[in-house]
């Protein structure tokens, strides 16, 4: 639905804005839907060693899994650029990255959903939903060691 995906993406911006990433300077925002109609978000934290960031997507999954939600998930919106104020500049999707999928799958394997992962620009002109199966398909997850029927 076209209102559920705005609003989700919405949410997904306003995150962005408490990324914290002095290095690359590009804030990313993920807003994850749960089953009940709440929306958990999360941003980017990038740290002086470079390869110990984490993902704004990777940041909201932990945050629902501490919550005790991992099975809850719905759909996603993730968003991202560069900061203009409190708008962001880019005018191409933002894609998941290939660590972020294989987090996103666990949570949507636990919700036992094939959840849309809709991806926005930073100045909102364009989006592009997948289905995970699709971004990430064959994926190794919870079913493959045996947790999940
Ligand atoms: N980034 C995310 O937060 N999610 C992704 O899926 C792709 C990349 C962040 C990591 C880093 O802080 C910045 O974007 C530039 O790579």
């Amino acid at each position: 639905m076209t209102e559920t995906r705005d609003a989700l993406i919405d949410a997904a911006r306003d995150a962005a804005r408490r990324a914290y990433a002095p290095y690359s300077g590009f804030h990313v925002g993920a807003a994850l839907l749960l089953k009940n109609g709440d929306v958990v978000t999360g941003a980017n934290v990038e740290n002086a060693s470079y390869g110990l960031t984490l993902c704004a997507e990777t940041a909201a999954v932990a945050k629902i899994a501490n919550e005790g939600w991992i099975g809850e998930l719905a759909e996603v919106a993730i968003v991202g650029g560069r900061p203009d104020g409190d708008a962001l500049i880019g005018t191409d999707p933002v894609n998941p990255c290939g660590r972020c999928r294989q987090i996103l799958n666990e949570a949507a394997e636990r919700s036992k959903t094939d959840i849309l992962v809709h991806c926005a620009s930073g100045d909102g002109s364009a989006v592009k939903s997948y289905k995970l199966s699709a971004l990430l398909p064959a994926a190794f997850g919870p079913k493959d060691l045996g947790l999940i029927d």
